[in-house]
C-alpha cells in the first residue's frame, strides 16, 4: 500500500477525534504497519493513550507533536493526525496534509449543525468532499440517532464507517489493559470493516476515482 497520511478533525469537542486516532493506529500496528502517530492537541490525549503501548510496538510505532513538511517523506506505512477541537491554522495544516481527513461526528443535533461548518471549512482547503468522510460515533437504534443518520444521507456526506459507544475503550484506554498488548480479535472486529474502507478508498483516490471512494 502507499504510504497514508489520514487525520481526525472535528471542531465540536469530545466527539471521538482521539478515540479513532488510537483505533486506527492500533489496527494499522497489528496488521504490521508502520505508524506516525502526530498528535497536534495541546491535550496529549494521543501521546498519553499511546505511551501504553509504546513498548509494545518498539520500532513501528512512533510518536511527535508537530507536523512537519518532511513527514511525507517519513519512512512509516501510516502517518495518523489527532487535531484539536478548532478549526484554526493546525488543523488546516493537517487536512492540508491528509489524504483522508475523519469527521467524527455524535448523533446529536448540535454535531449535525457544526459539519455545515467543518465542511466549509475543509473545501476551502481544495479537498475533496469524499476525502473528508464522517465517521458515525455511538449510533444506536433510537429515533433521534435514526433521524441524525436519514439527515447525513439527505445531505449526501460520505461516510468512511461507524465506531460503537461502549465501555470498553475508554476503559482501556485510562487504564493501558488491552491498549497496551494491543486489540483483540474481538474488540477489533468493530473496526475492521472501516479500516478497510478507508484503505479501499484511499486506493480509488489513487486511481483518481473520488466518485465511488465510499461505496454505499
Ligand atoms: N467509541 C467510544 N466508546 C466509548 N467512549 C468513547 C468512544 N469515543 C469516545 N469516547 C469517550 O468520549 C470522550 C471523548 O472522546 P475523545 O477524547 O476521543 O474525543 P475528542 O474529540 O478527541 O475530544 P477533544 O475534542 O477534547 O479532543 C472520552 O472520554 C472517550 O473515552
Ligand atoms: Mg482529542
Amino acid at each position: 500500500m502507499e504510504k497514508i497520511a489520514v487525520a481526525a478533525i472535528n471542531h465540536k469537542g469530545g466527539v471521538g477525534k482521539t478515540t479513532l486516532s488510537i483505533i486506527l493506529t492500533q489496527m494499522a500496528l497489528l496488521k504490521r504497519q508502520k505508524v506516525l502517530a502526530i498528535d497536534l492537541d495541546p491535550q496529549r490525549n494521543f501521546t498519553d493513550a499511546l505511551s501504553f503501548i509504546a513498548d509494545y510496538f518498539k520500532g513501528t510505532l512512533r510518536v511527535k507533536a508537530t507536523l512537519e513538511p518532511e513527514d511525507a517523506e517519513c519512512e512509516e506505512d501510516w502517518i495518523i493526525l489527532d487535531c484539536p477541537p478548532v478549526l484554526g491554522d493546525i488543523t488546516r495544516e493537517a487536512v492540508d496534509f491528509a489524504d483522508i481527513a475523519l469527521a467524527p461526528v455524535r448523533p446529536d443535533f448540535f454535531s449535525l449543525s457544526n459539519l455545515g461548518v467543518l465542511y466549509s471549512f475543509v473545501e476551502e482547503t481544495g479537498k475533496d468532499r469524499n476525502q473528508i468522510p464522517v465517521v458515525k460515533v455511538g449510533y444506536d437504534t433510537s429515533r433521534l440517532a435514526r433521524m441524525v443518520e436519514q439527515i447525513l444521507v439527505e445531505k449526501q456526506y460520505p461516510v468512511a464507517g461507524r465506531v460503537p459507544l461502549n465501555r470498553l475503550i475508554p476503559y482501556n484506554i485510562t487504564l493501558g489493559r488491552i491498549w497496551s498488548t494491543g486489540l483483540t480479535a474481538d474488540a477489533r472486529r468493530p473496526f475492521e470493516q472501516m479500516y478497510s474502507r478507508i484503505v479501499g478508498a484511499y486506493e480509488r483516490m489513487l486511481a483518481g476515482d473520488f466518485t465511488t471512494s465510499w461505496g454505499d
